[in-house]
């Protein structure tokens, strides 16, 4: 079991509970000391980037997305959207 979960908060941010490093393009690290969860902007409209702040229920953020469980192998490769061409079959 992952140590770490990714919680996609509906119309919201990305909730991230258990043991993380935090850090900027520069390797820098947010201080997270004490902090057993962190909630991270998805809607680009915190003034507290990474972090979200609440912002996203001002602008209306909506995002719909949810995870899809494939039932069968055929629906699994239809989810990955593999429309590479098949061979033509012989005639
Ligand atoms: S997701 Fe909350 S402010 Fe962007």
């Amino acid at each position: 079991m992952a140590d770490v979960t990714i919680t996609v908060r509906p119309n919201g941010s990305f909730r991230v509970e258990g043991p993380i490093k935090l850090v900027d393009g520069n390797g820098a690290e947010w201080d997270l000391a004490g902090k057993p969860a962190v909630s991270l902007c998805r809607c680009g409209a915190s003034t507290k980037k990474p972090f979200c702040d609440g912002a996203h229920t001002k602008i209306g953020f909506a995002a719909a997305e949810a995870a899809v469980v494939a039932q069968d192998p055929a629906a699994a490769q239809a989810v990955k959207g593999d429309n590479a061409p098949k061979a033509a079959p012989n005639s």
